[in-house]
């Protein structure tokens, strides 16, 4: 295979710094205003064209999945791998569900290149599922930006966040990385200067949870109140925050109900100021230099730092 049939990419994970929960909407989705952040835990992408198969039909799709786990030894004891050590708490699906395969349909579809030519993908997962970290939309978003430079670009950025958005909420801060400000549902992404380089600690609880279940538990007679800061504070607020600034700002209006779906998680929490990232289950907690328990040593415990696009 050549060089040009093949691209290999990072698909970073988020954590979020700040989530506010606006409103219920009409389609069933909820109105946000959140912070996101890359982080440096990645899955790794490898997007080839080759020959579509012979016994498909004409013009039917032909992409394939392979998913990897990270081989075994790969990472120190310093580098716990939640993706590998079974402290990963939900299966990543292979079948048509997985988010890559619907990218690389979707591109396909766009570029109407799905008649020509066969698209295999293998994918490394380090990012659990199910645990609020993005992992698959990340993986979702380079798939869109990889398959479309094999194909010689024939989509661009602007089809990439329209068929981002349809593909899920985060899916469009990953075409963009860093920092954003992301509004409506999530899909409206305002790039930010961000906050200085920190480094956070992640704690993977050993079990998942469901989006849609945590977004349920937020009945509309709880919906949070409180002072909200204004548009302009928060994009301001984050520019050059230091980790104090940052743990002043946090809000997660999705911890409520995440606890309430998951009481496990409460003396998690409890511990040493962890935060929650999105709807869970991983917890964050921004790391003094000075700290090192002996807890982090455990595979559910990943040192990390903040990630620029
Ligand atoms: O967009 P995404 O597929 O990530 O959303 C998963 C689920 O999370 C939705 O089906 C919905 O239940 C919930 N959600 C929501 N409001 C948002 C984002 C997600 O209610 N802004």
């Amino acid at each position: 295979m050549t060089d040009s049939s093949v691209r290999r990419g990072q698909a970073p994970a988020k954590i979020n710094l700040y989530l506010e929960v606006l409103g219920r909407r009409p389609d069933g989705f909820h109105e946000l205003l959140t912070v996101l952040q890359t982080i440096d835990v990645c899955d790794e992408l490898t997007v080839s064209l080759r020959e579509r198969r012979a016994q498909l039909a004409p013009g039917a799709v032909d992409v394939t999945l392979e998913l990897l786990a990270p081989p075994a030894g790969a990472c120190a004891d310093s580098e716990p791998n939640p993706a590998r050590d079974g402290s990963s708490p939900s299966a990543v699906p292979s079948g048509p569900d997985n988010l890559v395969l619907r990218a690389a349909t979707a591109l396909l579809a766009e570029s109407r290149a799905g008649g020509d030519v066969g698209v295999s993908l293998q994918l490394l997962k380090r990012i659990p599922a199910g645990a609020g970290l993005g992992g698959g939309s990340s993986d979702a978003a380079l798939t869109l930006r990889l398959l479309d430079e094999l194909l010689g670009s024939p989509c661009g950025s602007a089809v990439h966040q329209r068929l981002a958005a349809t593909l899920g909420s985060d899916v469009p801060f990953f075409l963009v990385g860093g920092t954003g400000l992301c509004s409506g549902r999530g899909e409206i992404v305002e790039p930010l200067a961000g906050p200085r380089p920190f480094e956070v600690l992640l704690r993977f609880p050993g079990f998942g949870l469901s989006t849609p279940t945590v977004y349920g538990a937020l009945k509309a007679d709880r919906l949070p109140a409180g002072p909200r800061p204004p548009h302009g504070d928060i994009v301001s607020s984050f520019d050059n925050a230091s980790t104090t600034t940052l743990e002043h700002l946090y809000r997660n209006d999705l911890e409520a109900p995440a606890l309430r779906s998951e009481p496990r998680l409460a003396s998690m929490m409890e511990q040493r100021g962890f935060h929650l990232s999105g709807s869970g289950s991983t917890l964050f907690r921004f790391c003094p230099t000075e700290e090192s328990a002996a807890e982090e040593t455990s595979g559910q415990f990943v040192r990390t730092v903040s990630r620029t696009r």
